[in-house]
């Protein structure tokens, strides 16, 4: 596999798929994207991540656990926050929303119905990857994790290869470690996505902005 891109240019490239092609992932690229997490720095090397892998005969498997649950559980899509968001960060999320309607509507005109399926991504995505970590560790090293994940998309994204986290399949933790085997004393915190993207597909075609750098940094010298 040619690496085309510097990781600069990755990283302006990259956004969530959610639409994916049905051309087979090979093992040895989950491998090697996978390896790649793993290279993540965690205090103290604890390396707290756990990556289970499913395709094939196994996702479908998954997938139907999945909407199994969805129908008796609907859950919907939030900030998981206890408290309203400020302001800030709400407009964020609202401009998100403004940003994919569009897009959704030509594919899916009940824009809620898509959101309520924030795991659309996942069931058509022809890798499904489940991201864990040991009840035992605070809450702190979520951050070990989340920066593992964060290596995992750019070393898809070198392969050509798209991702997209989808948080909500979170809500069905317990009937995913059923299904996969996963031990309870684990908790399920990110499904992802993985494949070749549908370049054609209107989800597709939605990069919501970000923030101007003067809104998130602030220099003191
Ligand atoms: C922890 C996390 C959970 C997410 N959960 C979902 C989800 O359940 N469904 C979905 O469609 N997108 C989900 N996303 C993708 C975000 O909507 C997306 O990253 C954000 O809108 C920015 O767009 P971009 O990734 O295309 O740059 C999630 C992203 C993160 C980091």
């Amino acid at each position: 596999m040619e690496h085309l891109m510097t990781l600069p240019q990755l990283i302006q490239h990259r956004k969530s798929a959610r639409k994916f092609l049905d051309t087979p992932v090979s093992r040895a690229d989950v491998e090697k994207i996978i390896a790649c997490a793993g290279m993540a720095p965690s205090a103290i090397n604890l390396q707290p991540w756990e990556y289970v892998v499913t395709h094939g005969e196994e996702k479908d498997r998954l997938v139907r656990t999945l909407h199994k649950t969805h129908a008796m559980r609907n859950v919907s899509c939030g900030p998981g926050t206890e408290k309203p968001l400020p302001d800030q960060f709400s407009s964020r999320a609202k401009k998100a929303v403004k940003a994919m309607k569009p897009q959704v509507a030509k594919v899916d005109p009940d824009f809620n119905h898509f959101i309520e399926q924030g795991s659309c991504a996942f069931y058509g995505a022809p890798v499904a990857i489940i991201v864990a970590m040991d009840k035992l560790f605070p809450k702190i090293r979520y951050l070990d994790v989340g920066i593992s994940i964060g290596y995992l998309f750019m070393a898809a994204e070198d392969r050509g290869l798209a991702t997209c986290p989808v948080g909500l399949i979170t809500e069905y933790g317990e009937e995913i470690k059923d299904s996969l085997n996963i031990s309870p004393e684990k908790e399920v915190l990110l499904g992802i996505a993985l494949g070749y993207a549908d370049e054609t597909a209107p989800e597709n075609h939605m990069k919501p902005e970000r923030e101007a750098l003067d809104k998130i940094l602030t220099w003191y010298e």
